[in-house]
C-alpha cells in the first residue's frame, strides 16, 4: 500500500528549527509534498523573500522526508489541495488566530471533500521567521542583492511603491515604515533618489548643479542604514560621454535603476512645465543616450529607464507615444511618463496607448500633481512602479519653518515643543539607541 501523502505549505526563505519540527511530524505521517510559495504569493502579503524561488526550491528539495516540491501560486492552499488531494496537511498551530485564520478554514473545508485531515504542530518558541528577518536587516545587504531586488519586485508585485529618501534618516523611515491597509500590512518597496530633494536639501535649485559625486555620497549614506532597492533620478544623464561612468558608479553601489529624462541644455524641474524655457531632446539624441547607458552597464539586472517629458512640455500624446516606441527600441528597460495635470486621465490614456505598442516594458509614474489617484487604480491601468517623489522633504520643511519662527517670536523653545519629537523619541529613531 502506498504511503499517505502529506502537504506542507511554506515560504522556506530562512529555514529554522520550527520548520524542521513541522517537517519531522509530516514525515512521520507519510510522503511529504512541499507547497513552495512563489515569490508573487509571498509578495502579496509580506516582503519579497531574500532567496529567489529557484534558490528556495533547491533548499527544500534536499530536506529529509521531502519527496516532491510543488509551486503554490497563491496564499490560498485550495487550488493545490484540490489538484493533489493529500491525506494530510501539516501546519504550525500559530495560524489559528490573526490574518491566516481564513486560509486555515479554507484548508479544513477543502480536506473535508475527500476525508483529508489537518494536523497542527505546536508553535516552536524562541525562534521565528520574523525574528530572523529582523536580524538579517541588521546585518544589511550586499550591492548585488539590493540591485537585483527591483526587477524581482516588478515581476512579482501588482505595483511597486517607491518613496523619496534624501539622507540616512529619510532612508530609515522608508525602510521601516509600515501601515495596515484593508487588513494587510503594507510597506514601501524601495527608495527614490530625487534630483529635486537632493538639490533642495542643499539649498540649491533643481538644475543639475549638485554634482554626481555628491549625490552618490548621499546614496552611500542611505545604503549604510537600509536594505531596500533604490531608483536614481539621473536628470538628463549629463554629457553622453559621462553617462557611462555614472551608470557604472551606480551599479557598483547597488542602485537598481537610473531614470533619465529627454531634455537637454539647462534642465529645470518638470513641475514648472512651460513656465520656464526647457528643451526636449530629439528622439535620435535621446535614443543614443539610452544606448550608451545600456552598453555601459555590467550586470543584467540594472535598468535604464527612459523618462518622457512630452506631456510636461505640451507636445501632445502622439509625441509621447512615438517616443515610447523609439526609446523601447533603443533598449529602455522601462518608461517613465510624467504629467503635471491635476487629474490622472492623460496618464491613463498613455497607459492604454502603450499597451498597443509592439514591445512592452514596465511603466513608471510620479503622481505628485494628480495625487488623488490610488495605487490600485494605477495598477489596474498597467502601471508597474509608482514613485512618491518629494514627500519626505515636503513633510519636514513646513514643520522646521514653524519651529524656527516660533523660537524667534517667543525668545525660547517652550512654545515650539508641540511641533517637536520628544527627546526620547528622537533618540529612538536610530535602531542602535533602542
Ligand atoms: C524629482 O523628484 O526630482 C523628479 C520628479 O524628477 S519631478 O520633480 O516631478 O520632476
Ligand atoms: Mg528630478
Amino acid at each position: 500500500m502506498s504511503r499517505p501523502s502529506v502537504y506542507v505549505g511554506m515560504s522556506a526563505d530562512l529555514i529554522h528549527p520550527g520548520h524542521i519540527n513541522i517537517l519531522e511530524q509530516a514525515a512521520n505521517l507519510g510522503d511529504v509534498i512541499i507547497g513552495l510559495l512563489t515569490d508573487a504569493a509571498i509578495a502579496s502579503y509580506k516582503r519579497l523573500p531574500h532567496m529567489t524561488y529557484e534558490q528556495r526550491y533547491r533548499v527544500v528539495q534536499s530536506l529529509k522526508g521531502v519527496v516532491a516540491v510543488e509551486p503554490q501560486e497563491t496564499l490560498d492552499y485550495v487550488p493545490n489541495l484540490e489538484r493533489l488531494r493529500p491525506d494530510y496537511v501539516v501546519h504550525g498551530d500559530d495560524w489559528r488566530t490573526g490574518v491566516q485564520r481564513e486560509t486555515r478554514q479554507r484548508v479544513i473545508d477543502a480536506l473535508d471533500q475527500w476525508g483529508g485531515k489537518l494536523v497542527e504542530v505546536p508553535y516552536t518558541e524562541g525562534i521565528s521567521s520574523t525574528q530572523l528577518n529582523e536580524s538579517v536587516k541588521q546585518v544589511g545587504t550586499t550591492p548585488s542583492v539590493r540591485l537585483s531586488r527591483l526587477q524581482r519586485l516588478i515581476e512579482n508585485k501588482p505595483i511597486v511603491r517607491m518613496m523619496e529618501a534624501h539622507n540616512g534618516l529619510t532612508g530609515l523611515i522608508v525602510e521601516t515604515a509600515t501601515a495596515e491597509r484593508h487588513g494587510r500590512r503594507v510597506e514601501f518597496d524601495g527608495m527614490w533618489s530625487s534630483s529635486l530633494t537632493d538639490s533642495t536639501s542643499r539649498g540649491k535649485p533643481d538644475i543639475e548643479a549638485v554634482d554626481i559625486s555628491s549625490r552618490l555620497q548621499n546614496i552611500n549614506d542611505i545604503f549604510e542604514v537600509t536594505t531596500k532597492p533604490l531608483i536614481f533620478d539621473g536628470d538628463t544623464g549629463g554629457k553622453p560621454e559621462h553617462f557611462s561612468f555614472t551608470v557604472r558608479s551606480l551599479e557598483r553601489l547597488g542602485v537598481s535603476a537610473v531614470i533619465i529624462e529627454d531634455k537637454e541644455g539647462l534642465k529645470r524641474n518638470s513641475l514648472f512645465g512651460t513656465d520656464v524655457v526647457q528643451t526636449q531632446s530629439s528622439i535620435e539624441d535621446f535614443s543614443t543616450r539610452i544606448a550608451i547607458g545600456k552598453q555601459a552597464q555590467v550586470t543584467d539586472d540594472f535598468m535604464i529607464i527612459a523618462r518622457i517629458e512630452s506631456l510636461i512640455l505640451d507636445k501632445g500624446m502622439e509625441d509621447a507615444v512615438a517616443r515610447a516606441e523609439a526609446y523601447i527600441d533603443a533598449g529602455a528597460d522601462a518608461i517613465m511618463i510624467h504629467s503635471r495635470r491635476k487629474e490622472p486621465e492623460e496618464i491613463f490614456e498613455f497607459c492604454a496607448r502603450a499597451e498597443k505598442l509592439p514591445k512592452h516594458v514596465p511603466i513608471v509614474v510620479v503622481p505628485t500633481s494628480y495625487n488623488q489617484v490610488s495605487e490600485e487604480e494605477l495598477a489596474d491601468r498597467g502601471v508597474k512602479v509608482v514613485i512618491y517623489a518629494n514627500h519626505m522633504l515636503r513633510a519636514a520643511y513646513p514643520q522646521m519653518v514653524k519651529v524656527a519662527e516660533s523660537v524667534l517670536h517667543h525668545g525660547r523653545t517652550l512654545e515650539a515643543d508641540q511641533f517637536l519629537a520628544p527627546i526620547a523619541d528622537a533618540l529612538a529613531i536610530i535602531p542602535e539607541n533602542r
